[in-house]
């Protein structure tokens, strides 16, 4: 099979092209991403040589790239990582949310239509919005999503699951719950709190750090997706997390922890707006396909702090480059605004 991998560069899309050329020998990849500020073509360093893999440097939105990658390509299947991903950039500047996520999903639609391709979507359980507590998000729940980010995911669930209805496009999509592991850009907190860490620099948590997620491992991730590809029903939703959540001063200890490092650290910040409180979904619907996790959360944020420990030589250029722009806008004021814990 010859697979379509946008967003291969990134975080959770590398991972997925690196499990799946190791556990499906026969399959031909084509990474087709951007090369945002996220995407890192080291992300899969060691694999640009094979002759199962390739790189084509475009848009998700241009449909002519888009049709001729998959023309030249002779593509079977999309999956569709390719996104802009980070709430804190979707309050900063949310434009470029519905840019690539909204209409580059479209167009994505529009490519796999003309050319009769499946395509696999990537969304995320932010679509559901703030979960009370006492519920488990389940696939069929309304969309509620609250910031610019989810909002533009949500738009774009819509978008995959009207192709489906209207034009009987072989569709599937998985939500995924917020992932931790090697490669993921240190704007998003775990990394961002193992690497600040290391640094003895200061963890800014946003407000009192009890809003719960599920941190689930990557590689959980990648094996729910691959679940889904080969025994999933066409058409049909599916979560991806632990069904476990913590707080985020729970995954904060845990960091901590892992590093050696003490609680003096913990810096209580100004929240982040429209902060949800608690996401929580229910996996059943995947666990049915015969998948289970193999991490839980807490082993998840200790096996992603550990990595992030042993490779600083893949933060440390990151975090010396342009990010520090983004750290600066984003907790400069924030962070000397407060106190230490
Ligand atoms: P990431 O930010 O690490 O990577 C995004 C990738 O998409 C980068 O390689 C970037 O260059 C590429 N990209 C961005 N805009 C593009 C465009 N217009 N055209 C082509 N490529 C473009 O993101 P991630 O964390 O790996 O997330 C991947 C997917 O998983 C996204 O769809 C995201 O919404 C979803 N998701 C993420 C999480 C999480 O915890 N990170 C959880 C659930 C779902
Ligand atoms: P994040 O990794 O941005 O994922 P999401 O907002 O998509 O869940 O944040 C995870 C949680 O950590 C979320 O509750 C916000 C919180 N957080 C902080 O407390 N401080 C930070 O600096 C960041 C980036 C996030």
């Amino acid at each position: 099979m010859n697979l379509l991998i946008t967003g291969g560069c990134g975080f959770i899309g590398s991972n997925f092209v690196r499990y799946w050329l190791e556990s499906h020998p026969r399959d031909r990849i084509v990474v087709y991403d951007k090369l945002t500020y996220a995407g890192r073509r080291e992300n899969l360093h060691d694999l640009w040589d094979s002759p199962r893999l390739s790189l084509v440097q475009a848009d998700i939105a241009d449909m002519d790239a888009a049709r001729r990658a998959c023309c030249e390509n002779q593509i079977d299947l999309i999956v569709n990582f390719a996104a802009e991903t980070h709430v804190d950039q979707s309050i900063l500047g949310p434009l470029i949310f519905t840019d690539t996520n909204v209409r580059g999903t479209h167009v994505l639609l529009e490519v796999a239509r003309e050319l009769g391709i499946r395509m696999h979507h990537i969304s995320t359980d932010e679509v559901y919005g703030h979960i009370p507590d006492g519920h488990q998000s389940v696939e069929t729940d309304p969309l509620a999503p609250r910031s610019p980010y989810a909002a533009s995911k949500a738009a774009a669930d819509q978008l995959v699951q009207a192709y489906y209805i209207t034009y009987s496009l072989p569709v599937t999509i998985t939500r995924g719950a917020n992932n931790v592991g090697p490669f993921q850009y240190p704007e998003k907190v775990v990394p961002l709190f193992a690497t600040n860490a290391v640094l003895g620099e200061a963890l800014p948590v946003y407000g009192d750090g009890l809003q719960m997620r599920d941190y689930a491992h990557v590689y959980d991730h990648c094996t729910g997706i691959e679940t889904v590809l080969l025994r999933g029903e066409i058409g049909q939703v599916y979560n991806v997390g632990t069904g476990r959540e913590m707080t985020n001063l729970e995954m904060v200890n845990i960091v901590l922890e892992t590093l050696g490092q003490d609680r003096s650290l913990i810096q209580h910040v100004t929240d982040r707006p429209g902060h949800d409180r608690r996401y929580s979904m229910n996996v059943d619907k995947l666990r049915a396909l015969s998948w289970e996790p193999k991490y839980d959360p807490w082993q998840a944020v200790t096996e992603a702090t550990r990595w992030y420990a042993q490779n600083r030589a893949w933060w440390e250029p990151i975090r010396n480059g342009e990010f520090r722009e983004y750290y600066d806008r984003q907790y400069a004021e924030r962070l000397a605004g407060t106190r230490k814990a």
